[in-house]
């Protein structure tokens, strides 16, 4: 097998939050009148708060001082947790769970690389707070995807270098990101058509068959 480790996204891969950060961001594009729909919200995937709020603030006509935009990055995540307390273990899928139990069982290190600072909690709320071998998260890093850290730190974490590691994501900024730390990456969803992937995921089960066939 090539792989020793692998890297998991949170948002989007480990679990459906992307769709509560779409939610969220889009609650406070309506309030300051900005246009904002699924396709302006897959800019979003994977970059910071703060780098996700000046993308959406791009469409305004108004010119926000830093101290308003950290209030409405503020407002963005009083939303976004307030949708998060509805989570539970119920919203880890049967498919993603199992298929963390056979990756495991094959003898792979398993690792979170999420640019959210809400990962912990995300993590403790569907019932994976203790599941991981390490956590790299928004907590720990200076430059958000598609800078390489989050992933680099990870690796690091595992104790193996970047080429024995699979990252998996579903967004374009974590699959460059992957790409420029050394890793291969397989895609999900959107992160499925980019050209920079290894491996394009129909589904999270298929990362059995990708282990199997190293
Ligand atoms: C990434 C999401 O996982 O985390 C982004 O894909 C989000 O959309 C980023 O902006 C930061 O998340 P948080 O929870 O710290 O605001
Ligand atoms: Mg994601």
């Amino acid at each position: 097998m090539q792989y020793k480790g692998i890297i998991f996204d949170l948002d989007g891969v480990i679990c459906s939050t992307d769709q509560y950060h779409f939610e969220a961001w889009k609650a406070l594009a309506d309030e300051l009148g900005i246009p904002f729909d699924t396709r302006d919200n897959d800019h979003l995937r994977g970059v910071s708060r703060m780098e996700s709020l000046n993308i959406v603030l791009e469409k305004s006509k108004t010119q926000y001082s830093q101290s308003e935009k950290e209030y409405m990055a503020e407002e963005k995540n009083r939303i976004y947790r307030r949708l998060l307390c509805q989570m539970g273990p119920q919203d880890l899928s049967e498919e993603v769970r199992t298929t963390l139990d056979t990756l495991r069982a094959k003898g792979l290190k398993l690792a979170i690389g999420s640019s959210s600072k809400n990962a912990p909690f995300i993590l403790e709320r569907i019932g994976l707070g203790t599941y991981f071998d390490a956590i790299s998260d928004g907590n720990g890093i200076t430059h958000s995807k598609p800078d390489p850290e989050v992933f680099l730190k990870a690796a690091n974490m595992l104790g193996l270098r970047p080429e024995l590691c699979l990252v998996v994501e579903d967004a374009h900024a974590g699959v460059e990101a992957a790409r420029a730390g050394g890793f291969n990456c397989a895609g999900l969803g959107a992160a499925a058509e980019d050209a920079r992937t290894t491996w394009k995921l129909k589904t999270f089960a298929d990362l059995r068959d990708i282990c199997e066939a190293e």
